[in-house]
């Protein structure tokens, strides 16, 4: 395999003018190839602000499948850009950064996945959402994080089930369903680094504050918190507690919305247990204003699904989606 650090293989970027209202630049572009601009929570807050539509991955994915929309600028990462492909053939999905990848998609290819398969022949395939187009088509049933529990509960208690990617994830379906579950040993490289310890730190620091936490987040961390929940679920708590102080963990991106329907309240992001103390994911962060606008103007990068692929991965998709 090349080394990543090859300069032959770093692409040159394009320096976009400094002096160019970008905002303005956006929005024009946007009205001349009537397009929509749909961002998950994770994104700097910039671009949530200039985005149609900011949500998780469930609500990205319903506002894609019915857009009218010719082009979709999806401000997220590929996994998200290809499902709003798998549900719009017709339309160009642009990504701004197409390096903009996902750990959990990642570490989870189509070849090995097949392989694991062959040893539950009878069991329901249940994907998370974090999986490329190729896994998708290898499932039965996708699942977000907020609808994981749902699902799991759709399918009879006698028909057993693997669960793929996220073991974390899987675990806490687990817990909340009663079912066991066979897991893929995936693992989300942001909501893996939070720690009980540095969480029990922080609580010490803010005693009044409730813990809320993603299910991506490991059992020990789940198990300290005063709600679970999805990107969605966890800026609506907020937005609807009581409380006036939160130790937030997830990716630190969330805060931008949680302080706009909170801005009465303390909001702590839970560090990572080491390493740099902010909880960026490194795939969200590599779209920017400026590629989002260079994607506007030359309508790339684009994502492409193999039409047989598209196919047989919108199955299990339009199942979750029809779950509500
Ligand atoms: P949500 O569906 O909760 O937004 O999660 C997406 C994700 O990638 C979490 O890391
Ligand atoms: Fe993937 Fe984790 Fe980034 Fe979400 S936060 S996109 S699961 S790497």
């Amino acid at each position: 395999m090349p080394s990543p650090l090859d300069p032959t293989l770093v692409e040159e970027r394009e320096t976009v003018d400094p002096t160019l209202d970008l905002e303005a630049e956006i929005q024009r572009l946007k009205r001349e190839r009537n397009a929509v601009i749909l961002a998950h929570y994770y994104q700097d807050p910039e671009i949530q602000d200039i985005a149609d539509y900011v949500g998780d991955s469930l609500g990205l994915s319903q506002h894609a499948a019915k857009t009218d929309a010719d082009v979709i600028a999806f401000c997220g990462v590929h996994f998200m850009a290809e499902t709003a492909k798998i549900l719009n053939p017709d339309k160009k999905v642009i990504l701004p950064d197409l390096d903009a990848g996902c750990s959990l998609a990642d570490r989870c290819p189509p070849d090995q996945f097949a392989e694991w398969l062959k040893r539950y022949p009878d069991h329901v395939v249940v994907s998370y959402i974090n999986t490329s187009a190729a896994i998708k088509a290898l499932s039965d049933i996708i699942c977000t994080s907020s609808n994981a529990v749902r699902v799991v509960e759709s399918i009879p208690k006698d028909e057993p089930i693997v669960f793929a990617p996220d073991r974390h994830l899987g675990k806490w379906v687990e817990k909340n369903t009663g079912r066991t579950l066979v897991k893929w040993p995936g693992f989300c490289v942001v909501h893996e680094q939070f720690s009980a310890r540095r969480l029990v730190q922080l609580k010490t620091q803010h005693p009044d504050a409730e813990i809320i936490a993603h299910p991506e987040c490991e059992d020990a961390v789940l198990s300290m918190a005063d709600y679970v929940g999805s990107t969605t679920g966890l800026i609506e708590h907020v937005a609807k507690s009581r409380h006036h102080a939160f130790i937030v963990a997830t990716e630190m991106g969330v805060l931008h919305q949680m302080q706009a329907k909170r801005p009465d309240a303390t909001l702590v992001a839970a560090p990572p247990e080491s390493g740099c103390q902010c909880a960026a994911c490194p795939y969200m962060r590599l779209n920017t204003l400026e590629k989002l606008y260079l994607a506007l103007r030359d309508l790339k990068p684009e994502i492409d699904v193999p039409e047989d692929v598209r196919r047989r991965a919108l199955l299990p998709v339009q199942r979750m989606l029809d779950l509500g």
